[in-house]
């Protein structure tokens, strides 16, 4: 019988040699340790083997099935798979874990973040209003009467004749004041919504809206405020201009640009080779404003402005098309780890 064993393994070891698929390891597997398998049938055979040779052959059989599991299942590894025996020794406890894959914040929420809590550190609070609006709260209360040109500013969404998606996170000053006494310093963060779509223009973006009311607030410190939040978006270095402008809502307005991010003023596609990035809208609180709330504009002043957060994350991060944000592409959305 112990030839028999010898036997067994060698045929056992040069079968091995020459299996080089899964498919012929698994034959192999079953030929021997199988149920009808050579090995099973040995143990069978014992029964015959004299009491004396029983506890020696026992242990031969034995070493020779281990020697077949073993080399079974380490050979399965070499050709990538697991053999179906399976055994402590195929799972190797010095392998790291597998990382937990955890999200991130989206780039537009962080940007939207950062710009509310440099707010915050200036005494701003933040207010919310509705994003479906009356086209009283959207246009009239901001100095926006029917037929006003203003209006074609905005390409607006009607929902129904006097109620539209509001355009703009203006009409949260509206509300604001309303309900609140001055002093106030307001922020007022949100979604807004205009029928247009190309690479710098989605139908719904987001928008951040400014205020802030007192006695003796001046256009010196819009500008302050100003400078104080774009520095610390773009980085100290940055030069900002304010270029007279329009806006129904603001008397004076202006325009507030930054020094080309791109190309630090030198001139460039992005800006169009004029050195300068328009950034947002601002100006003092026309006092039509004030009237339509209640406010006594003797006693009163106040500026606001309002930016796009898409454009300023556009900008910081170096993005080209703003349909990017709205994709879901985990390839896009996991360059942006939290700040
Ligand atoms: N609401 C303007 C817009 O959506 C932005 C804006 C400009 C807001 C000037 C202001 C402001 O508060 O003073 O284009």
């Amino acid at each position: 019988m112990i030839e028999i064993i010898t036997k067994l393994r060698q045929d056992f070891d040069s079968l091995l040699e020459s299996a080089s698929d899964p498919k012929q390891l698994e034959q192999i597997r079953i030929d021997f340790l199988g149920k009808k398998g050579k090995l099973p049938a040995l143990m069978k055979e014992l029964r015959n083997a004299s009491p004396e040779e029983k506890p020696q052959l026992g242990k031969d059989i034995n070493l020779l099935k281990q020697h077949v599991e073993n080399k079974i299942n380490s050979k399965g590894a070499c050709l990538g798979t697991k053999s179906s025996k399976k055994s402590d020794e195929t799972f190797d406890t010095t392998l790291p874990g597998r990382k937990e894959l955890t999200g991130t914040l989206h780039p537009i929420t962080q940007v939207m973040e950062e710009i509310t809590s440099i707010f915050f550190g200036l005494g701003f609070q933040v207010e919310e209003g509705p994003e479906i609006e009356t086209d009283y709260y959207n246009f009239e209360a901001l100095n926006i009467p029917k037929d006003h040109p203003a209006r074609d500013m905005q390409d607006t969404f009607y929902i129904e004749d006097e109620t539209v998606l509001r355009t703009h996170t203006s009409p949260v000053q509206i509300h604001t004041m309303e309900n609140r006494e001055p002093p106030l310093r307001i922020i007022a963060p949100g979604k807004v919504y205009r029928c247009d779509s190309d690479v710098s223009h989605t139908p719904m973006f987001h928008q951040i809206e400014g205020l802030m009311v007192d006695e003796g607030v001046s256009f010196s410190h819009l500008k302050g405020i100003m400078n104080i939040f774009l520095q610390e978006v773009f980085g100290k270095d940055t030069k900002i201009r304010f270029r007279p402008s329009f806006f129904p809502f603001t008397c004076p307005s202006a325009e507030v640009d930054i020094q080309c991010v791109m190309c630090s003023g030198k001139g460039c596609r992005v800006c169009s080779q004029t050195g300068w990035l328009e950034i947002l809208g601002a100006g003092m609180v026309d006092p039509a404003v004030f009237k339509a709330v209640g406010y006594d504009s003797e006693k009163w002043t106040g500026f606001a402005f309002g930016l796009g957060i898409e454009r300023i994350a556009m900008l910081k991060f170096g993005i080209n098309d703003i349909r990017l944000f709205f994709e879901n592409d985990l390839r896009f959305l996991k360059q942006f780890p939290n700040l």
